[in-house]
């Protein structure tokens, strides 16, 4: 029995396959409660993540991904960090990343964004989504049965962003290859291992690095050129390496998360047969499945931010240089927000108050696409497969399932999802009527 008072949330593996005992026992406590082994504030309310999502000021987004690991590359003096935060910034993890910048940074990286995620790319996008649904769909439908993640979330949540980024094409088993999720028998995946090597992501770098330069020197008609030739807020152009990264780093931010919405999702459809005949009844629902399916298993358990300054926070003090925890899974659960919080209900009226996408500044510019991912292929499973069922060799039956998560404080995911279907032989074209 694990003692919640002791417990290191950050390593302690029994934290791993449910963190919702000790998100209710910290915030229980208070919905601003420091844990012992690091000094670390662990936000558990909704009311109170709001207010860190929304100051900037006072919360500076520089240990955002890494948390208190490792410690701050400076000592705290002083009360106002904000200058010795960007003296150092250089040497803290991810920094060259939109998701820790602070304004003006951030707000210069974020804005080169603004030329892919418009109205008229998103429509593209999902066009492209319904199609490549079907293809993901097609490569194992016939066996009956697949590993989910592998078979589908991580290919699909990649090639969405990959066209999302107007990567032709003819790149996209190269990508698939490159990001670990490569066509079942494909050749490209052992000519690109050596190639590839251990990162993936300087892989990316390289090989964005090449679009963007060509494009510069070549404009065409499309979407890189687009990325390429986009300038700053004050009209300044963007060095090369700058417009790579914030492509780039869509796929560190969007491909896992998705795919772990992806499959939490699927889960919920073969764990629980009612709400999936529901959803099949009246596919109007499907939405917000795809939100309770966010609110219940959010892909960023939690985040992190540093006090600039001496703050107060739900009436707890919180020093400045103390590192802030944004627990998404606990924020999503809290009883003062959602009535019920533990139980899925598909019919919760207020779901889309769940913060798994975060708010403020950096609240997640991907959401609209996840959602409409999750959307589409929760529609083309249920047009395809006439019944979806969780593999009980793999992980049980339904009143003791087998589950295992990845082990990371950060994330919140399946390690695997085996299920089985039944192929539908007379499925629609496709159900979205346009
Ligand atoms: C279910 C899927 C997803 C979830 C749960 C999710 C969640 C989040 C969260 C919580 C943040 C805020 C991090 C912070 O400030 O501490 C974030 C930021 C971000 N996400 Fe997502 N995300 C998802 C999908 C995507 C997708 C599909 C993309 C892109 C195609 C994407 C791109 C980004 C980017 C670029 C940021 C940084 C924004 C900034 O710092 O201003 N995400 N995401």
């Amino acid at each position: 029995m694990t003692d919640f008072e002791t417990v290191d949330y950050f390593t302690d593996p029994s934290l791993v396959p449910d963190p919702q005992p000790w998100f209710d026992y910290m915030r229980d406590k208070c919905p601003v409660s420091r844990e012992p082994h690091y000094g670390v504030y662990a936000v558990t309310g909704a009311e109170e993540a709001n207010v860190v999502f929304r100051d900037s000021d006072t919360f500076s987004s520089c240990v955002a991904v890494a948390g208190p690991f490792p410690p701050l590359p400076f000592e705290v003096v002083g009360d106002d960090i904000t200058e010795l935060i960007a003296q150092n910034r250089h040497l803290m993890p991810m920094n060259e990343h939109m998701v820790t910048m602070d304004p003006p940074e951030h707000t210069n990286a974020r804005s080169v964004l603004f030329k892919l995620l418009t109205p008229k790319r998103l429509k593209e996008n999902e066009e492209f989504m319904w199609r490549l649904a079907d293809q993901q769909l097609d490569e194992f439908i016939a066996d009956g049965k697949c590993n989910f993640l592998e078979a589908y979330a991580k290919p699909f949540s990649l090639l969405v962003i990959a066209d999302m980024l107007g990567v032709p094409e003819e790149y996209h088993d190269e990508f698939r290859a490159a990001l670990g999720a490569p066509r079942p028998g494909s050749t490209v995946g052992s000519l690109l291992k050596e190639a590839v090597g251990l990162n993936p992501l300087e892989w990316l770098d390289e090989k964005f690095s090449q679009f963007i330069s060509d494009r510069r020197a070549n404009p065409q008609d499309d979407i890189l050129t687009a990325l390429a030739t986009a300038k700053y807020p004050d009209g300044s152009t963007p060095e090369v390496i700058d417009v790579v990264r914030s492509a780039t780093f869509l796929f560190a931010a969007g491909q896992e998360t998705t795919t772990k919405l992806l499959s939490a999702s699927v889960r919920v459809l073969g764990d629980r047969p009612d709400v999936q005949q529901a959803l099949r009844d009246d596919r109007s629902l499907i939405p917000n499945f795809v939100e309770e399916s966010l609110r219940m298993d959010a892909p960023v358990k939690s985040g992190f931010r540093l006090a600039k300054k001496d703050t107060t926070l739900g009436g707890v003090d919180i020093p400045v240089g103390s590192v802030v925890m944004y627990a998404a899974g606990a924020i999503n659960r809290d009883p003062r927000r959602f009535e019920d919080p533990h139980t899925f209900k598909l019919d919760r009226k207020n779901v889309r108050e769940h913060m798994a996408f975060a708010r403020g500044a950096h609240s997640c510019p991907g959401g609209p696409l996840a959602r409409v991912e999750g959307r589409v292929t929760i529609e083309r499973m249920l047009d395809r497969m006439s019944e979806i069922r969780i593999n009980e060799d793999k992980h049980g039956p339904i009143d003791d399932r087998r589950y295992t998560y990845e082990p990371t404080f950060i994330l919140r995911g399946l390690t695997e999802l085996h299920i089985d279907f039944t192929e539908n032989p007379n499925s629609p074209e496709r159900s979205e009527g346009n």
